[in-house]
C-alpha cells in the first residue's frame, strides 16, 4: 500500500471538481491512513468489503466532500475523520446487521417491491414503550404492514420538544420509551417479522439542551461554531429580507436572542432548536456519527427531517440550496460504505419542483410526496380533479429506482404545496385558492364538512395551515355528534376514496396509525401548557385499544374504516396489475373523476374516483376507448360493469377495473 505525500493531496476552489487521478490518490491514501488506525481490527473479509464499497462510491463522496470544504486548508484532516467515522462503525456493526448488508446488496432495489406499506406512530400514543410495541406486532401484520416509521424515540428538550424534533442526545433513548436494548430488540424483532424499522435523522438542529449547545453557552469557542452565532442584528436583518418564516406563530423570523451570551442564535422552527453550521466539517462528520450510531441500531430507512433547510446563503430563501444536496451526498455514500441495507426518505415539504431534487439515487431513494396530499384534500374541496391532473401528470413519474411515500396524513400540519401555475391552469386564482382550502378545512366555509384547526396562522400575510385527523377532515366528527347516517356514510366514503388513491397509485402508502380505524381530533392537547400553543396535537390522539372491540363490530364507522383498508391492501398485495410499474393518468370525460392505468407487465387496470358527493357518469364510449371489456368486475365493491352504457359512480366510489386482455 503506497503512502502519498500530503502536499500532493488536492486543496481546491468549491468550483473545480477533483480529477480522476485527485480521486484515485485520495482514496489511497486514505485506505492507507485507515489501514494504519484498524487495519488490525478487520477481519479480511471486511477490509476486502469496504475496499470495493469505497471503490463504488469514492467518487461521490470526495467531489461532494471537496465541493463543500475543498478550499480550506483542512480539508483532508476533515475527510480522514469522516472515513474514520466509517471504519469505526463498520467496525462496531452488529453481525446480524451485516449479514442484512449482504441481503440487501445483492437486492438493492428491496424497497420498491409492492410488499412496501407503511405505518407511523408516537411510540407512547400507539403502545406506551418500545417494549410494548413488539405486542403491537400481530396487529401491524393484519394491516399489512412491513414499514413502520416511529415518531423521534431520543433524549428530548425537557420542555419544548417539539413532538420529539428538539433531539438532546441522538444516543440515548427518551426513557419514557425505554432504553436503546430494547430498541435494538425491537428493531430485530421487526426485522424478522419482515418489517422495515424507520426512524428520524434530525440533522438540521440540535435542542439547545444538546451537550453541544451547552458547551457554546459555556463558551466553548469550538462548540460555538458548531451552530449559527450573530453578535448582532446585522446579518440576521440581512438574512431575513430573503427569508420565509417557518413557525411565525412561534417566533418572528428566524433567530433566537441568548442571553447568556448577549448574542442571536440561528432557530428556524422552535426557539428551543438552533440550526448547525454546516459550513464547518467537524458538524458534517460529527454528525455523521450520529447517523451511523443509529444505523448500527438496526434501523433501515432514515428519514432526513428538514433536509431543506441545511444551508443558509444570504440574499437566498435558505431552503434547497445546492449544498444541502451536496451534504445528503457525502451522507449517502458514507452510509452505503458503511451500512448499505440503509437508505434516505426525503422530509422535504417545499415547492413541489423542489422536492423532486432530493429524488435520486445519490440523495434520497424515497421521498413524502407533500403536494399528492395536498391535492386529494385540494380535490374533495373542489370536488374537482382539475388542479390534481394537472400537477400528478407533470410531477407523479419519478427516476428509476426512486419510489414516493404517499400518503393522507402525518403527524404534521397540511400546508397547500401545490404549485400557483397548476391552481391556474385549474382557473383559479393561488392566493385566493390556498385562503380557500384553509378556510374549508377548517370548518370556516358554509357548507364545509371538514373539522380542522389552522396551525401557524401568519398575521402579516394570512397564511395559515391546517391541523385535524384524516376523519376530522373528512366530516366523521361531525356527522357522528349529528347522527346524521348519510353524512356518516359520506365522510367514510372519503377516508377511503383517499386511501383507495394512496393505495393503488403507485409507491408505498403510509397509514398515520389510528386513521384505520377513523380517529377523530382530540383537543385535551388545549389542557396541556406545554402542547396548547402547536395545534399539531389535535391530531395526535392516543391509539384507543380499549376502542377495538368496535373495530370487530362491522356496524361502526371504525369498523367500516378498517374492513375498507384492509380491503385495499389485500387487493393491492394480490393484484398484478398494482405492482410496481408505470401510472398514467388518464381523461375521463369527467372533471369529478379521477381516472389512471396502473400497468405491470401484461396486467393493466383502470382505476375510478369520484370526488363528490354527487353520482358522476363516465361515458360507455370513454371506457372502452380507456380498454375496458364489454363486462368487467370492480374490485372494490365486487360488483359487474358493463361499458356498454353509461357507468354511475356513486358518491366518493372507488373502482379498480382489470383492462387485461381488453378489446
Ligand atoms: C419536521 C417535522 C416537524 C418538526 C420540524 C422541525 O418538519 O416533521 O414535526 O416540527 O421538522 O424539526
Amino acid at each position: 500500500m503506497s503512502s502519498l505525500p500530503e502536499a500532493s493531496l488536492p486543496h481546491r476552489s468549491t468550483s473545480a471538481p477533483l480529477s480522476d487521478g485527485e480521486l484515485r490518490k485520495l482514496k489511497l491514501r486514505l485506505i492507507d491512513r485507515m489501514q494504519r488506525r484498524f487495519g488490525g481490527d478487520f477481519p479480511d473479509g471486511d477490509w476486502d468489503l469496504l475496499e470495493r464499497r469505497l471503490q463504488e462510491q469514492h467518487q461521490l463522496l470526495f467531489q461532494s466532500f471537496y465541493q463543500l470544504y475543498g478550499d480550506r486548508f483542512d480539508s483532508f484532516y476533515h475527510l480522514e475523520e469522516l472515513m474514520a467515522v466509517v471504519f469505526r462503525s463498520v467496525l462496531e456493526r452488529p453481525a446480524e446487521l451485516k449479514a442484512f448488508d449482504a441481503l440487501r446488496e445483492s437486492d438493492k432495489d428491496w424497497y420498491l417491491a409492492p410488499r412496501l406499506m407503511g405505518a407511523m406512530c408516537y411510540v407512547d400514543l400507539f403502545a406506551g414503550t418500545l417494549r410494548n410495541l413488539e405486542a403491537k406486532i400481530p396487529y401491524l401484520i393484519e394491516l399489512g404492514i412491513t414499514y413502520l416509521h416511529l415518531m423521534p424515540i431520543y433524549k428530548v428538550h425537557s420542555t419544548d420538544c417539539d413532538g420529539g424534533y428538539a433531539v438532546s442526545d441522538y444516543r440515548t433513548i427518551n426513557p419514557r420509551f425505554g432504553t436503546m436494548e430494547d430498541l435494538e430488540h425491537l428493531a430485530t424483532q421487526l426485522r424478522r417479522h419482515g418489517i422495515s424499522l424507520v426512524l428520524d435523522f434530525v440533522f438540521n438542529h440540535t435542542s439547545d439542551e444538546h451537550q453541544w449547545a451547552q458547551r457554546a453557552l459555556n463558551g466553548e469557542r469550538d462548540y460555538q461554531d458548531y451552530y449559527l452565532f450573530f453578535k448582532d442584528r446585522v446579518l440576521p436583518d440581512q438574512y431575513e429580507r430573503t427569508l420565509v418564516e417557518v413557525f411565525p406563530e412561534e417566533h418572528p423570523g428566524a433567530f433566537t436572542y441568548q442571553t447568556a451570551l448577549g448574542q442571536w442564535v440561528w432557530t428556524t422552527f422552535y426557539t428551543s432548536q438552533w440550526d448547525l453550521n454546516y459550513r464547518n466539517p467537524e458538524v458534517l462528520v460529527r454528525m455523521l456519527d450520529e447517523l451511523l450510531f443509529l444505523a448500527n441500531r438496526g434501523v433501515e430507512i432514515v428519514r432526513l427531517d428538514a433536509i431543506a433547510f441545511i444551508w443558509k446563503e444570504l440574499g437566498t430563501n435558505c431552503q434547497n440550496l445546492p449544498q444541502a444536496h451536496t451534504i445528503v451526498s457525502v451522507l449517502n455514500a458514507a452510509t452505503q460504505i458503511a451500512a448499505p441495507a440503509v437508505v434516505f426518505k426525503s422530509e422535504a415539504i417545499v415547492h413541489p419542483d423542489e422536492v423532486r431534487t432530493y429524488i435520486h439515487r445519490a440523495e434520497c431513494v424515497l421521498s413524502y410526496n407533500p403536494e399528492l396530499m395536498a391535492l386529494l384534500w385540494e380535490s374533495l374541496a373542489t370536488r374537482n380533479i382539475r388542479t390534481l391532473l394537472a400537477s400528478v401528470r407533470k410531477r407523479f413519474p419519478l427516476p428509476d429506482g426512486c419510489v414516493w411515500v404517499n400518503y393522507i396524513r402525518s403527524h404534521d400540519d397540511i400546508g397547500w404545496s401545490i404549485t400557483d401555475e397548476e391552481i391556474r391552469e385549474a382557473g383559479y386564482d393561488p392566493v385566493a385558492h390556498r385562503r380557500f382550502l384553509t378556510q374549508f378545512y377548517t370548518g370556516r366555509v358554509e357548507g364545509s364538512f371538514a373539522e380542522g384547526v389552522p396551525f401557524q396562522e401568519n398575521s402579516s400575510t394570512g397564511d395559515a395551515r391546517v391541523s385535524g385527523t384524516c376523519a376530522s377532515l373528512a366530516g366523521l366528527g361531525k356527522a357522528i355528534r349529528n347522527q346524521d347516517p348519510v353524512e356518516i356514510d359520506l365522510a367514510i366514503g372519503r377516508v377511503l376514496l383517499l386511501y383507495g388513491v394512496v393505495m393503488t397509485i403507485g409507491g408505498i402508502p403510509l397509514i398515520y396509525l389510528g386513521d384505520e380505524i377513523g380517529s377523530l381530533n382530540d383537543e385535551r392537547y388545549l389542557d396541556d401548557p406545554l402542547r396548547k400553543a402547536d395545534s399539531r396535537w389535535i391530531h395526535r390522539p392516543q391509539f384507543p385499544w380499549e376502542q377495538m372491540q368496535e373495530v370487530a363490530d362491522h356496524d361502526t364507522p371504525a369498523a367500516r374504516i378498517h374492513d375498507g383498508i384492509l380491503k385495499l391492501g389485500i387487493i393491492r398485495r394480490q393484484n398484478l396489475a398494482l405492482r410496481p410499474g408505470k401510472t398514467e393518468f388518464v381523461g375521463t370525460g369527467n372533471d369529478h373523476v379521477l381516472g389512471y392505468f396502473r400497468t405491470h407487465a401484461q396486467a393493466s387496470v383502470l382505476i375510478l374516483a369520484n370526488f363528490t358527493e354527487q353520482v358522476e357518469a363516465v361515458e360507455g364510449r370513454i371506457l372502452r376507448g380507456l380498454g375496458l371489456r364489454r363486462t368487467v368486475i370492480d374490485q372494490v365493491s365486487g360488483m359487474t360493469i358493463s361499458s356498454g352504457t353509461t357507468l354511475e359512480l356513486q358518491p366518493y366510489q372507488f373502482m379498480i377495473l382489470d383492462r387485461q386482455g381488453s378489446r
